[in-house]
Formats: C-alpha cells, structure tokens, sequence
C-alpha cells in the first residue's frame, strides 16, 4: 500500500485562506471550496480521501491510470530517472529514454503509424498535429489546404487549435473567435435511430458521405485534415457507427485529406488492443494520444505519423528543421521513463487480452440497466461505458449531477457530461467491481428524482 497522510493532518492544513489561492480548471471553485472532494491516496482502483474513505475509481482518474494506481514499475522508472538526469532539452539533443520510448509505441501502433512526436497533455498533441497538417500539405507544395474539419460533439482539448475544430459549443462560446477555415461534420448520436446499440450502432455509415457534401462548398485542394475521436469520449461516450471510419478514410483517400484521429481516450488499451484504430480497423494518417500513456503518473502527450506524413517532411536537405515546433518539455525524461514502464506493465499484465475479456462483462452488465427509470440510452465499447437519462423538465444535467454524487457517496467515482454518466475504470477492473459501479448506479436511479 502507498503510505496515505493521516487525513487530519491534510484537511487541519487546509483553512480556507489556504484554499483561496488555487483557482481550479473545469470547476465551481466558490461552491466546490465549501465542499471540497479531496484525495491522498491511490492503490489500485481505488482512491482515499482525506476523510479515509475508500472510492473505487469508475474514471480511471479522468480516462487515462488505464492500469490502475500505483504501479509499483512506473514509479520506480521514475525515481530512477529524477535520480539519474532530471531533465534535457530535446531541441536539437536528447537523451536515450525518449528515442527507446518511441520505438517501443511504433511496435505497439498498427500499420505504419510510426513516428512519434513528443508533447506534454492532449491539448499540446492535437494543435502540434493539425499544424503538422498544414505544414505537411505545405511541405508537399499545397500550401492552399489549410482548412481543417472537425465533427460536432468532438472534445480535442483546450488550445486554440483543438478548441476550434472541437463540437461543445460550451466550450468555445466564452472565447471570442477561433481558428478560421474550420468546419464541422454532424455527429453520429442519434438516439430513435441507434438507441442501446451493444458496441458500435449498426445504423450511421452513411453519416460520413456528409464530408463529401462539403466539397460543394469547400473545394477539396482546400482542405488538410479531417479530426475526429474514433469514439467519442468527453462528448459521451459514442462508439462509430459500423462502416462510418471506413467512409470518412475513403473520401479522405479520394481527396489527399488527411485524417487524425485523436486517441487521448482510446490510446494505450480503453478498447482492448494498444489504439483504437487497430479494434475500428481502419487507419489514420495521424494519431493524437497522451493519458494512458504514462499512465498519468507524468504527463505527457504524443503525435504519432505513418510513413506518408513522414516522407512528406523529410523530402528536403537532411540539416533542415523538418517542424518549427516543439515544447520545453517534449520528451521529459521523467515522462519518457514513465512511459516506457508503463508499456512494460501493460505487457506484463496482458492488459490488452484482459481488458477485452473483462468488456464482455461490462457491456452485459452496463445493458442489464435497460429499463431502468430516467434510462434512455446506453452505449459501450471496450471499456467505456455511457448511461443517458431524461433530462428533468426545466433542470438539464441536473440529474446526471445528483445520481454523480450519490454514486460518490457510496464510493465510486464516475463523472456525468450534463444527464449522461460516463464511465471510464482502469483495465485491470475485476467481475465484482464491474458489478458494484453498476449496482450502485442503479441505486442512485432508484432515489433520483
Ligand atoms: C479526445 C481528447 N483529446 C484531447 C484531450 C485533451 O487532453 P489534455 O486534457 O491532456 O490536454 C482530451 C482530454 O480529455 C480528450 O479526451
């Protein structure tokens, strides 16, 4: 077990002139701050609070300790490393971890996405890769395809770039104009048509011939990239709709646009194999990944190109700079470090196996709640899972929030996206715990008003 600070000694510190100063992301921080959840430990899939209780961890943190808490190889590596070199740029020098880092995610990625760029959080990943878009057609001499064409929905992080192709409109309205030369696909959520689809909803693949429409307007030598989640995470949870992927890459194919797919979600095991794209079957040009990565012990955030996007950047004289970008941070050697120990353990655990075996499990269980009351969806696939609820008249997200807290009252955590709960747990979730997250869901449907 880690060693968990007696709890007093934590929340005596914590008066509220102390608390006044952090200025939380994502958050109420007058209303959280008069009650605030607050962690000290993690083992496993389950986290501690301050008050000692136990909470089994149906997030994974926020999708990405994909092996659980604590793994005693990844803290290792690191300590190592902080003990051995803490850190190096990687402008023009770098340090072994990081190129053995790479090569270790070329094994594990398929077909031939096999060059690795290196950053420090989702966000940094998808605005590195939609410049890598641009700059890529432009290298290429096409420097008139610069528009990029996101999907409704979409949540690609909190840059400018990613906030611009991405589909909450919540999150863009307070910023005043984004990227320009941006458009946006349809989602694919449309539950009288794919309501309580197991996996991936068998209607929607023509959902994507709407890219072709867009041609209409927006002539395709004017268009680099289309991003997309392969399944949409922090949106709600959707899995693609079957042969949708397979549309999109086809008229991407047919045009010379280039497709990202941003796997900060999917990456590194939440479907069951290394990358979403191998499960979904088709490939990318562009893979977004960070999260799962290092197992979120340090942060870290990846672009990895197959071979085309590489040989469109490497066709110059070898002493030019391919990319005019990069970050302080790109290859951390903490994070390299971390990183490596998690594919590590991700190998020794059989991670991949397991987690395909245990989202059986979850699907059936997930659509044992059919049925149930204020239950209007539920999706899956691999191991995410989405239950929507009626929103109360006049009260949207409300519900969502409360059944959250009830959840958290009886020691599990999950997050709700407005009325619907999403779930996200480590890989390494055992049948009970499986059967405890959705137990107490029910519950909390029972009570909820
Ligand atoms: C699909 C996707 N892309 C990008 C991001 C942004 O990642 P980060 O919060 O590490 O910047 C997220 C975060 O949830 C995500 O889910």
């Amino acid at each position: 077990m880690n060693e968990v600070p007696p709890a007093t000694a934590l929340s005596n510190s914590l008066t509220p002139e102390v608390m006044e100063s952090y200025w939380l992301p994502f958050t109420a921080n007058r209303k959280f701050k008069r009650d605030p959840r607050l962690f000290s430990g993690a083992e496993g899939m389950y986290y501690t609070t301050t008050d000692g209780r136990r909470i089994l961890d149906g997030m994974a943190g926020l999708w990405c300790v994909n092996a659980g808490h604590g793994q005693r190889k990844i803290i290792e590596a690191i300590k190592a490393q902080a003990e051995q070199m803490d850190y190096v740029s990687s402008f023009s020098m770098s340090h072994p971890i990081a190129f053995e880092f790479a090569h270790a995610i070329a094994q594990v990625t398929p077909g031939d996405l096999n060059h690795v760029f290196f950053a420090n959080s989702g966000s940094e990943a998808v605005d590195t890769a939609l410049k890598m878009a641009r700059a890529y057609h432009r290298a290429r001499g096409e420097p008139g395809r610069t528009r990029l064409i996101g999907r409704a929905k979409g949540y690609h992080g909190m840059g400018w770039g990613g906030l611009s192709v991405a589909g909450m409109s919540r999150h863009r309205r307070d910023f005043g104009p984004l990227l320009p030369e941006v458009s946006h696909l349809n989602h694919t959520h449309f539950p009288d048509k794919n309501a309580f689809s197991r996996g991936r909803p068998a209607w929607g693949a023509h959902l994507a011939d709407e890219l072709q429409q867009m041609m209409a307007i927006h002539d395709p030598s004017t268009i680099a990239a289309v991003i997309i989640e392969p399944v949409v995470g922090s949106g709600g949870v959707l899995p693609p709709p079957v042969g949708y992927l397979e549309r999109l890459r086809e008229i991407c194919d047919r045009h010379g646009i280039l497709l990202i797919f941003d796997e900060v979600i999917t990456g590194f095991g939440r479907l069951g194999t290394a990358f979403g794209a191998e499960l979904l079957g088709v490939l990318p040009d562009i893979v977004t990944c960070a999260k799962g990565m290092t197992n979120a012990a340090v942060p870290m955030g990846g672009v990895i190109v197959n071979q085309k996007v590489w040989d469109g950047f490497t066709a110059g004289p070898e002493g030019t700079i391919e990319l005019f970008h990069g970050y302080t941070y790109s290859g951390h050697p903490l994070a390299c470090a971390a990183g490596l120990a998690t594919l590590e353990v991700h190998r020794d655990l059989d991670l991949y196996a397991r987690t395909r075996r245990a989202a059986q499990r979850w699907e059936d269980t997930a659509h044992a709640l059919k049925g149930d009351r204020h239950v209007i969806d539920i999706r899956n696939i691999g191991l995410l899972g989405a239950i929507e609820l009626e929103p109360r008249a006049g009260e949207p997200g409300e519900r969502g929030s409360e059944v959250n807290e009830m959840c958290f009252q009886e020691g599990i955590l999950i997050r709700n996206t407005g009325d619907t709960l999403v779930l996200s747990p480590p890989l390494i979730i055992e049948d009970a715990e499986i059967d405890r997250i959705f137990d107490t869901i029910r519950n909390a449907l029972k009570k909820v008003a």
